[in-house]
């Protein structure tokens, strides 16, 4: 039977599903789109002027569609959403789990398992279901039983829509994807979301596949791209040890076209939401199906990021341990234009250096200094945040540059050398800062893969 989609409801309002749904609904006027969430306080975000995340584009589409198709409540007031809704997403987190079978590795499906049970027991007619959130593979099935035990008459087909947004390019990710994917067993229903989809994304854009190819490709395509990121820092080392420039190495490795030159800037590491909690689940399940190899080679994937904050943390904390013990750190995000700092390489090099006993600075563009404090686990006594760069560079003995926001690429490195401490040096983990007039101010600089 073919359906149309003319509500839609989502659950979870978070960096995923609140941009997704607002592109949604501006492409598609004739369609009521429903957000969702537990947490009042985000939800009384998303209807404010100040929305709980930072993305470039994201304020204007939601000023034009909130109060026209697009609304955000609160879960508490989402079961008549839930009810009129012809397809609902399921955009919560799925975190690594921390207890159990699996714990620190699998993805914990209880947020899932929760929404499953709440569309279950509210929803009336026929209704999509469709996993937004990256899930592991054959997490349908838990849905599927869930949804098949619910109180209520009505019935279902989970469908798998991954997610391949990145922060910081979401509207444009979002907007302009390379490909959408539905992944599902029933032919219609792949088609009543593909219909959606149309509004704006071609159709030689929309891959269709089956469940399981759907749910394990958005874990692949992760992994392929944390992979060739550990692969460019795994090089920059050996291009530090031998004089090489790891950027011009990375632009002869992109310009073979079976490479592509994308996604091979070296860096302090990746950080996000995504990858490690995504690397984890995927050798998690290479264990489970008793895969050693491919378990061994992904760890490895994950071993080189680990591996590549802890050297760069300890090339700046033994300079600044030498000297006066202040380092100022430039950027706390896991990559520009986001205010998201979850896995921020920043976190664990901020932890190292503050073992080691040092003084921080710290300063972002976007990221709030509370909600980043939380994340060090030494406390506050030895860090102070400031709300400009000058305040976080006077009296520095090392200045770390930590995510690539355009602003620190264009620093004035004669201003900054007049107020850092004397001998200060430079610590550039993303190869961004303009190293010559940074030289030339009187600053000695280390650059990551700049031999
Ligand atoms: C991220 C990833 O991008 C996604 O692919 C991954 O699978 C999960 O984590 P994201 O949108 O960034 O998704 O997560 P987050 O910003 O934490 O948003 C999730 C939202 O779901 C939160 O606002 C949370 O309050 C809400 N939530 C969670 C519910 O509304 N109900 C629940 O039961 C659990
Ligand atoms: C990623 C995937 O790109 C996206 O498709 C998926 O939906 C979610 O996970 P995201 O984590 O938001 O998106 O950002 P991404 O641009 O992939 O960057 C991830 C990390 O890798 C960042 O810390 C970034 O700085 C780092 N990175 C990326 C590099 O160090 N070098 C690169 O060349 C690219």
């Amino acid at each position: 039977m073919k359906r149309r989609v003319l509500n839609i409801a989502c659950i979870g309002a978070g960096y995923v599903g609140g941009p997704t749904m607002a592109v949604i609904a501006d492409r598609c006027p004739d369609i009521s789109v429903t957000v969702v969430d537990l947490n009042e306080a985000r939800i009384a975000a998303w209807n404010s002027d100040a929305l709980p995340i930072y993305e470039p584009g994201l304020a204007e589409i939601v000023k034009r569609t909130r109060g026209r198709n697009l609304r955000f409540i609160t879960q508490a007031e989402g079961a008549a959403a839930i009810a009129q809704a012809d397809a609902v997403f399921i955009s919560v987190n799925t975190p690594t789990k921390t207890q159990g079978e699996g714990a620190g590795k699998a993805s914990d499906l209880s947020y899932v398992e929760s929404c499953a049970r709440y569309i279950a027991d509210h929803a009336t007619g026929h209704t999509l279901v469709i996993e937004k959130s990256t899930m592991p593979v054959r997490a349908a099935d838990t849905i599927k039983r869930i949804l098949a035990n619910g109180k209520g008459g009505a019935t279902f087909h989970v469908l798998s829509n991954p997610e391949f947004l990145a922060e910081g390019t979401a509207i444009r990710d979002l907007e302009k994807p390379d490909r959408v994917l539905i992944g599902g067993e029933d032919p219609d229903s792949i088609e009543a979301l593909a219909e959606v989809y149309r509004h704006w994304v071609p159709e030689k854009a929309i891959l269709r596949t089956g469940l399981w190819s759907a749910e394990l490709s958005k874990l692949a395509a992760n992994a392929f791209l944390a992979q060739r990121v550990s692969s460019i820092n795994a090089i920059s080392a050996l291009c530090e040890a031998t004089e090489a420039d790891v950027d011009e190495v990375a632009s002869v490795l992109g310009s073979d076209s079976r490479i592509g030159p994308k996604f091979l800037k070296s860096s302090v590491g990746f950080g996000g939401s995504c990858f490690k909690k995504d690397l984890l689940s995927l050798i998690y399940l290479c264990e489970f199906y008793q895969l050693a190899g491919p378990a061994a080679y992904w760890q490895g994937v994950l071993d080189i990021n680990e591996w590549q904050k802890h050297r760069i943390a300890e090339l700046a904390a033994a300079h600044a341990r030498r000297n006066g013990g202040i380092v100022a750190i430039l950027g706390l995000a896991f990559k520009k234009d986001t205010n998201d700092f979850r896995e921020s390489p920043a976190i664990d090099v901020c932890n190292q250096l503050l073992a080691a006993g040092l003084q921080l600075r710290l300063h972002d563009e976007r990221v709030e200094a509370q909600a980043f404090s939380a994340c060090l686990t030494r406390g506050t006594k030895s860090v102070r945040f400031c709300g400009s760069i000058d305040e976080a560079v006077e009296g520095a003995d090392a200045i770390l540059v930590l995510t690539e926001w355009d602003r620190y690429a264009k620093l004035d490195w004669s201003a900054l050398f007049a107020i850092a401490a004397h001998g200060a040096s430079v610590f550039d983990g993303r190869a961004v800062i303009d190293r010559v007039a940074a030289r030339a101010a009187g600053f000695k600089v280390y650059s990551v893969g700049k031999g």
